[in-house]
């Protein structure tokens, strides 16, 4: 299927996954317009986007319009719906650090609710009423059966981070419901693993990683010296924590599909994930199998907050979304590794990876 003549914006578009979808998005020929306000992108003062994003045009030899705007800024959020006329809005734009959400109650529901009503409104007011949401398989807290499907129990969330997402669909619901107008599509990741088979664009942390497979990838690349298996008591085949991981470009084909197949009104829900449970000894072994290279880990105690095991039932997005997760663990582990040697500071210090010296699109054209 063809976005021809279709305007999408993407808000959180330099992100790991906003870019990553913003890349499959232009494969198809839809027009793309990203917002972001860099807190966790890399930009080099002389660039004029983010690096993914200029590598996400190398890539596709395609134009991305860039906008630094951040989405609890009404006025900047106004100025770009002025500019262009959007036919669906992809949110991406949020915080998303479990722990932090912890210390920083107010900073994630500022941003993750206060910025998405904001954006809503804005959407209203330019007659824009489709969006596909990006949501998570947090909302569901603790599960009361697997896998998990989208009528399972949700909102029995355990931080702010989950509670602010699980309240953001509460919102869309209602918000469909007030209106005919509105399409809303959420779409709830479990858990986004791997890179861009390019090895050019992949998950770029900052700090030390919170999550499984970037920190694998610093472990086996010599940056960290073991892993913390968190856990090896929990009610699982071999005591470690079981996961539904799934490759960010099968996720990111999931977005254009909720795309093609959105319904012409209402709130639809949709889980993304493979259907399929690895525990964390089981990803070790296949990162292992994938890299060549040992990852030494300790186990210590569980991390508070996180569950035995979540996996998904994505069978309604198999149906109605004609949609399913092609790639498997070994894809998953070796494109993270791909991506994690030849960008071993993430997207700084590297901007000549793939372009050096000879690029397709002059600077001029680069600029939005
Ligand atoms: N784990 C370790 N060591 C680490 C990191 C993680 O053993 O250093 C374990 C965890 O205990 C868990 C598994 O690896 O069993 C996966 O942990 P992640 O942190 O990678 O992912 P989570 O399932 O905890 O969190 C993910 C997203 C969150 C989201 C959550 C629920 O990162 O944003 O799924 O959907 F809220």
């Amino acid at each position: 299927m063809s976005g021809k003549g279709q305007t999408i914006l993407v808000t959180g578009g330099a992100g790991y996954i906003g870019a990553l979808t913003v890349l499959e998005l232009l494969n198809v020929d839809f027009e793309v317009v990203v917002i972001d306000n860099l807190s966790n992108a890399y930009q080099a003062s002389s660039q004029q986007k983010p690096e993914c994003l200029l590598r996400v045009e190398e890539l596709t030899k395609k134009h991305v319009a860039f906008h630094s705007v951040d989405i609890t800024n009404k006025e900047e959020l106004n100025s770009v719906f002025q500019k262009y006329k959007f036919d669906n809005v992809i949110h991406f734009a949020a915080l998303k650090a479990v722990g932090e959400s912890v210390a920083k109650p107010l900073d994630y529901y500022k941003v993750n609710v206060t910025g998405t009503i904001l954006l809503l409104e804005v959407m209203r007011e330019h007659g824009v009423y489709r969006m596909i949401y990006s949501s998570s398989a947090t909302v569901y807290g603790l599960p009361d059966k697997l896998p998990l499907t989208e009528e399972s129990r949700t909102g029995n969330c355990t931080n702010p981070y989950g509670k602010s997402k699980y309240m953001v669909e509460q919102i869309l619901q209602d918000l469909c419901f007030s209106n005919k107008a509105w399409s809303i599509t959420s779409l709830r990741y479990f858990n986004p693993v791997g890179a861009h088979a390019s090895g050019n664009i992949g998950e770029d942390p900052n700090g030390v990683p919170n999550n499984l497979m970037p920190y694998i990838a610093q472990v086996a690349v010599g940056k960290r010296e073991k892993l913390s298996v968190y856990g090896k008591d929990y009610d699982t085949p071999d005591g470690t924590g079981v996961r539904d991981y799934i490759h960010v470009t099968d996720l990111a084909v999931g977005h254009l599909q909720a795309i093609f197949h959105q319904k012409p009104s209402g709130f639809q829900i949709y889980n993304l994930g493979t259907g399929r449970g690895y525990s964390v000894l089981e990803v070790i072994e296949a990162f292992k199998a994938a890299s060549g290279k040992d990852i030494p880990y300790e186990i210590v105690d569980r991390r508070p907050g996180d569950i035995a095991t979540s996996y998904a039932d994505a069978s309604r997005a198999n149906k109605e979304l004609a949609w399913h997760a092609s790639r498997n663990i070994d894809d998953m582990c070796k494109d993270t590794w791909r991506w994690q040697q030849k960008n071993p500071d993430g997207y700084k210090n590297s901007s000549s990876v793939i372009c050096p010296g000879a690029c397709s699109l002059d600077s001029k054209k680069r600029a939005v």
